[in-house]
């Protein structure tokens, strides 16, 4: 079987990010011949105005996206929804759309929170904004994860009901991105 090649765009830029640790995770589950590398870049973009050609930074990221065959979205949830600065490069990618990087991308979606809601209401949002660029997005399982501090120490995941989520959640989306890799 021919290698799956996946990006992890982590929606929160704080150094000791829950959502980074969460994709480090999920790289550490992958199904074999699968290989997963972090975009750690929202810092660099700069608010999304048309009336600028595309920055390096923009450009390079949608370099990355273009030559993988899925995206992982880690999303943290701020103010019951998704982070500016995730929104902000979710603008930048989606233009022009014909030739957006995202279009027609499969995509998956997780997210930790230090609260109850393990980012529900953040992801139902970002799920939204995929219909835009037609990105399927894995619908299950689900990745909430709530209390997210409890369950990573360190950057360390500590938690085995977590990881086995995790590994059916790589399984899951790796098997959806191959049914869009054939065709
Ligand atoms: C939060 N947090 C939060 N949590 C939640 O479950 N629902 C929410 O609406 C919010 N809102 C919110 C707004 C802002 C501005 C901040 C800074 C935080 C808490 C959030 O889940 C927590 O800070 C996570 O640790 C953020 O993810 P990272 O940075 O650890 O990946």
């Amino acid at each position: 079987m021919t290698a799956v090649s996946l990006l992890g765009i982590c929606g929160s830029t704080r150094k000791a990010s829950l959502n980074r640790a969460l994709l480090v995770a999920i790289g550490e589950v992958l199904p074999e011949g699968t290989v997963l590398s972090l975009y750690d870049g929202l810092e660099g973009l700069p608010i999304f105005n048309s009336d600028l050609q595309d920055p390096p930074t923009v450009l390079a990221l949608k370099a990355a996206i273009s030559k993988v065959d899925g995206v992982i979205v880690s999303v943290p949830e701020y103010n019951y929804s998704i982070p500016g600065g995730l929104k902000n490069a979710l603008d930048w990618i989606s233009r022009p759309p014909a030739s957006s990087p995202m279009r027609g991308k499969p995509v998956g979606i997780c997210g930790a929170a230090t609260g109850m809601s393990g980012t529900i209401r953040a992801q139902n949002h970002l799920r939204q904004m995929f219909v835009y660029s037609d990105s399927p997005v894995l619908a299950q399982p689900e990745v909430l994860i709530p209390r997210a501090q409890e369950r990573f120490v360190d950057g360390k995941l500590v938690d085995e009901s977590t990881r086995q989520l995790l590994a059916r959640f790589a399984m899951a989306f790796v098997t959806h991105v191959r049914r869009y890799k054939l065709v």
